[in-house]
C-alpha cells in the first residue's frame, strides 16, 4: 500500500520500521489506526482509524488509506462513518484531519462525513487543508 503512493518501494526494513512506529504510537497514546476488511471476502483492503499525528489525543485526526484496488465504492466513508461514531462514545467532543490540498478524493470522503474547512497551512510540501467536525 506504501509502495502505490507513488515515492517508490519501500525495504522489507522500511516497513517494519513504520509498523512498529505505529504500534508504539497506539501503546503511547491508546488510539489506534484498524485494518479494515471486506465482510464477503474477508481481505485485508486498508487501515482507518484516530491517530493524534498533528493534533491532540483530546481532539485526535482520523486517518485512513485504502489499497487502489478498492477504491470509488464508498469503502473509505463507511469505515470513517464508523471511527467517528466510535470516537463519539469515547466522548470525545471534536475529531481533525489535514488533507493535502491536491488530495479530492480524501476531501471529498470528510465532506460526506460532515467535516468542515477550518483553515489552510503551508508546509514545505505544499499546502495542507485542516479539517475539522464536532461530535456532541
Ligand atoms: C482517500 C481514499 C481513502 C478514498 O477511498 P474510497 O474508498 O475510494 O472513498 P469513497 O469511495 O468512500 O469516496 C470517494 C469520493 O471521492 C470522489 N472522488 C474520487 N476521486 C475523485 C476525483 N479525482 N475528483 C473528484 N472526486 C473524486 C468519489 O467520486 C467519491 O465521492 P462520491 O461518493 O460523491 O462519488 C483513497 O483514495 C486512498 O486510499 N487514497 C490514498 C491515501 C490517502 O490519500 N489517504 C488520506 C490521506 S489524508
Amino acid at each position: 500500500m506504501v509502495a502505490e503512493r507513488g515515492d517508490g518501494t519501500p525495504t522489507l526494513g522500511d516497513i517494519r520500521t513504520r509498523i512498529s512506529g505505529q504500534l508504539s504510537a497506539t501503546a503511547e497514546s491508546g488510539i489506534a489506526l484498524l485494518a479494515v476488511s471486506r465482510r464477503a471476502e474477508g481481505d485485508f483492503i486498508g487501515y482507518c482509524g484516530l491517530i493524534v499525528g498533528r493534533a491532540t489525543i483530546d481532539e485526535p485526526e482520523i486517518a485512513y488509506e485504502l489499497y487502489q484496488r478498492v477504491h470509488g465504492h464508498g469503502l473509505a466513508t463507511e469505515a470513517a462513518g464508523v471511527v467517528v461514531r466510535a470516537a463519539a462514545a469515547t466522548g470525545r467532543r471534536r475529531l481533525w484531519a489535514t488533507v493535502r490540498s491536491w488530495n479530492v478524493a480524501s476531501l471529498r470522503v470528510l465532506d460526506k462525513l460532515g467535516f468542515e474547512r477550518d483553515h489552510v497551512a503551508v508546509d514545505d510540501r505544499g499546502e495542507l487543508v485542516w479539517l475539522t467536525r464536532g461530535l456532541a
